[in-house]
């Protein structure tokens, strides 16, 4: 069944797996071969006569947020800010005139995020929980709710509820794009970009040798190490660095690239593990330029691009997916990263310490 193990010797890494299957379900569950969304009118109706979209979030499910943002903005022209919900909640920003509040929990029932959403029901303003779990708090209490279908996260770390999170997000946004009779949105072909997703993701997946090799060269021994990128890549370092400090316990960052030479840099020595992410065709040459600049003071730079925008020496290398969902793809070899990071020190990949699965209390 879904919640057994099998042979894998953690969740997480079976989750890790199962990941272009959800991508592919997620696409059934949502999309028609026509391109047309089946998403509740109502919601598709109030969300789109919105002047702004807030996403209230902890944790990973944060972190889609930010790639969220990029593609409801592309598709769905409508402004999209992003929130943790511990923050939001006692300091509540100056609002939009028609705001409309998204909520992305994979289980439902974070209370950092149902006590904002307490206010939000209070001010009677307009909500959507995505969330993996029907009936949950945070499900039954939103004005409309969206699922992830991406069967049960048992490992700690999230990692197929996030990629979820996205494509979900990303279904929301060509059905609002195609609601606003935007072009971009109906041009946007999810299901033939979701089915080239899944299996750029499988590819990804079936270079666990060369991720756990990469893990024993550049990470073994380090008391720290920084991922970096631009624009949809610095979203994805900052959940690539949360992956691996949450299990492996490394001390990692993710970083704005050109933010470096700000003051992290300073943390900057011989041997200190840095890792881009280049997915991103604008931005990818100054995060190039970045990492040389740390190259130079010492860093072991390890680059994950992808293919059309890849060097010889670049370590790992992803097939071209569609830039709007880039996230999907590059965020797998993170996940990996932080998976054989952990094996190699030895500790438990689906409980780390002081961690829980969902955090019911503010
Ligand atoms: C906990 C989990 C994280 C998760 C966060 C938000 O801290 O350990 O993995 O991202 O809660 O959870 P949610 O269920 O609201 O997405």
């Amino acid at each position: 069944s879904d919640i057994e193990k099998g042979t894998y010797p953690y969740y997480m890494l079976k989750e890790v797996d199962e990941q272009p299957a959800v991508m592919r379900k997620i696409s059934q569950a949502y999309l028609s071969q026509q391109g047309d969304c089946q998403i509740d009118e109502a919601l598709l109706k109030e969300m789109s006569s919105s002047d702004r979209i807030y996403i209230i979030a902890c944790g990973t499910s944060s972190h889609a947020g930010w790639v969220g943002k990029k593609i409801i903005e592309t598709l769905a022209n409508i402004p999209v800010e992003i929130h943790l919900s511990s923050e939001f909640g006692y300091n509540m920003p100056l609002l939009s005139e028609k705001p409309f509040f998204l909520f992305l929990s994979q289980s439902g029932e974070t209370a950092d995020s149902r006590q904002v959403l307490v206010k939000i029901n209070e001010l009677t303003y307009p909500s959507l929980t995505i969330t993996n779990v029907a009936g949950s708090t945070l499900s039954r209490e939103a004005t409309y709710t969206l699922l992830l279908h991406a069967g049960p996260e048992i490992a700690v770390a999230s990692t197929k509820a996030y990629t979820a999170q996205i494509a979900v997000l990303a279904v929301l946004a060509k059905a609002l794009g195609q609601q606003k009779n935007r072009l971009v949105a109906k041009e946007f072909n999810l299901v033939h970009e979701l089915g080239l997703i899944a299996t750029s993701m499988e590819s990804v997946i079936s270079e666990k040798e060369l991720i756990q090799q990469l893990v024993t060269a550049y990470l073994t021994d380090t008391r720290n190490a920084f991922y970096i990128g631009r624009g949809v890549d610095y979203y994805v370092s900052m959940e690539a660095a949360l992956k691996l400090k949450e299990i492996s316990y490394i001390q990692a960052e993710g970083f704005a690239a050109g933010e470096l030479k700000h003051g992290t840099i300073a943390l900057i020595e011989e041997g200190t593990p840095v890792l881009g992410i280049i997915t991103d065709e604008i931005t990818g040459s100054h995060t190039r330029g970045n990492l040389k600049e740390v190259e130079s003071r010492g860093a072991h730079t390890l680059v994950i691009a992808s293919e059309g925008l890849a060097r010889p020496t670049d370590q790992l290398i992803l097939p071209n997916v569609h830039p709007l969902l880039s996230a999907l793809l590059s965020v797998v070899p993170t996940q990996l990263i932080a998976y054989y990071a952990t094996l190699q020190r030895g500790y438990d990949v689906d409980k780390p310490r002081n961690l829980a699965k969902s955090v019911t209390v503010e």
